[in-house]
């Protein structure tokens, strides 16, 4: 039985060298790891003071907490990031070239890295709530791809968080996949059904030691939900319904996915609201805020995701009451969680919010301008390709109306014609099943651009040479020329 060395952080961050390739627990900002992240930026900016090269590879499971990778921008310590990220500075240093960052389908990053795409992972930084002697590591509050991190890196640092009550491993589902030809079904026909183990066992003799820590996720809540999220989400409500009653969604409803932000935000309390809604399940990669007051009112009877990405009041409205919430959350790693097998196999309905959408129904999730990165597509592509039904959503413009979310091509694409089934701005609702490009086109300017840019779209709309696809590569991307060269698309 293997008996843990105790480091500090600083301990931890020595054993990672120059151009190790690292990973990070956590999905979000949840379960992420909290003080070998901040040791390890110090540990770079003396190195560089020194005029030592020192700069890490990246991966983790989504985003992880914004101050840690904006520690590590910060101090020049990332030169490689992957699969995603959310924080400012290192956002900046992504679009200015400092750190290459490679974009990622959330649910497939696990497959790669056992595939050996990115070559080995050198040091896995793991924050627990405990581990035992045999090496079984019981995780908290994100899983994220932490599991595959946990049989994959050659060293192990655990940074056991006694913040967490040891209860949240109730909620653990954890089960690594095989990669092809030898993967089996994934055994998994039910939202709540379990089919994995509460931890995750490794070989001890990889953990190099355990840092002790007491931290709780960094993550804020939402603000009060705006009047456009609120417009947003009644024609999401309205669309749901409609569905339902024409008996093309079953009346016990089918499991949803909510992305995370106001806008999602706004969604869940609404149809949390609704009467007419029946109670549903979720299959989400995120449980956040405001399901949880839905699985209080018994709104939503079940959920599974990948992380509690909710703040620490609402953490502890779950641990004051697990008798009643350990069966109601199940937490599984991306890769489960984020399946298109079972995203099609359980018929989610997605609901995720998009930047900018072009007329033919294509979305760009996260490129402003074609060229900026916002956060990543995150899972949005794992679920809008497989859902049921993809929905995407946004307000019809941004920046006060300088620009409009409807434009005539998409400078970047996320998500294809033939993902994207129905688009709902504060304006309306474009339902694209079953429609040629020329009519999708119809339905989006005319049900969801904002009145100040419909009139130029359907000039360029109608200005095309007819085609199947009509577009006037000369004029394609006016709009975005024009917000170029005078601050506003208008
Ligand atoms: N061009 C430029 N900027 C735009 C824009 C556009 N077409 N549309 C929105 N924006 C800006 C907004 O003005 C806002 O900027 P600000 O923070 O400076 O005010 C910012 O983008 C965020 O927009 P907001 O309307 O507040 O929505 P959000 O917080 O819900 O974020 C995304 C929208 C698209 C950035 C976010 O949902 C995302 O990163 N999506 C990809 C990942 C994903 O879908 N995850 C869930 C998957 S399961």
């Amino acid at each position: 039985m293997k008996r843990y060395s105790l480091l500090t952080p600083e301990d931890a961050a020595s054993i990672i060298n120059n151009n190790d390739m690292v990973a990070f627990s956590g999905f979000t900002a949840a379960g992420s790891p909290k003080v070998v992240p901040i040791a390890l930026a110090q540990r770079a900016k003396a190195l560089h003071a020194k005029g030592e090269n020192f700069a890490i590879r990246l991966i983790t499971g989504a985003s992880v907490g914004a101050q840690v990778d904006d520690e590590l921008a910060t101090a020049n310590c990332v030169k490689w990031r992957a699969p995603y990220q959310s924080a400012s500075v290192m956002r900046k240093a992504i679009n200015n070239n400092e750190v290459e960052f490679i974009d990622m389908h959330l649910g497939e990053v696990a497959q790669m890295i056992r595939a050996g795409f990115f070559g080995e992972i050198d040091v896995a930084v793991i924050e627990a709530v405990d581990v035992t002697s045999d090496g079984r590591v019981f995780l908290t509050s994100g899983i994220g791809n932490a599991p595959t991190f946990l049989e994959h890196a050659r060293k192990i640092i655990i940074e056991r968080n006694s913040y967490f009550s040891s209860r949240i491993t109730e909620f653990a589902d954890n089960l690594t996949l095989l990669n092809p030809p030898k993967r089996p079904v994934i055994p998994l026909y039910g939202v709540m059904d379990k089919i994995g183990k509460p931890y995750v066992q490794i070989d001890p003799a990889k953990i190099i030691g355990i840092v002790e820590t007491n931290q709780a996720d960094q993550i804020d809540s939402f603000t009060t939900n705006g009047e456009t999220s609120v417009l947003i989400a009644h024609n999401v409500e309205k669309f749901l319904l409609n569905e339902l009653n024409s008996g093309r969604i079953p009346n016990t409803f089918l499991p949803l996915q909510s992305g995370v932000g106001n806008i999602n935000n706004a969604v869940m309390c609404t149809l949390g609201k609704n009467p007419d809604i029946p109670n549903f399940t979720m299959f989400s990669e995120v449980l956040q805020e405001s399901v949880v007051d839905l699985i209080l009112t018994g709104k939503v009877t079940g959920i599974s995701a990948s992380s509690l990405t909710v703040t620490p009041g609402k953490l502890q409205t779950i641990f004051d009451n697990m008798e009643f919430f350990s069966d109601k959350i199940v937490l599984r790693p991306q890769e489960i969680s984020n399946n298109p097998e079972l995203i099609r196999r359980l018929g989610v309905i997605a609901l995720n919010v998009g930047l900018e959408f072009d007329i033919y129904g294509h979305a760009n999730s996260s490129h402003v301008l074609g060229s900026s990165l916002m956060n990543g597509i995150g899972g949005s592509g794992d679920f809008e390709r497989n859902a049921y039904l993809s929905i995407f959503m946004a307000p019809s413009i941004a920046k006060g109306g300088k620009i409009s979310s409807i434009v005539p091509m998409c400078a970047h694409i996320d998500h294809s014609e033939h993902s994207v089934k129905v688009i709902i701005t504060e304006q309306g609702i474009a339902d694209l099943r079953g429609l040629s490009p020329s009519q999708r086109a119809k339905a989006i300017i005319g049900n969801c651009a904002h009145p100040m840019y419909k009139e130029s779209l359907y000039q360029y709309f109608f200005k095309c040479k007819p085609s199947h696809i009509p577009h006037d590569l000369h004029h394609a991307f006016d709009m975005h020329v024009r917000f170029l060269e005078t601050g506003s698309m208008l």
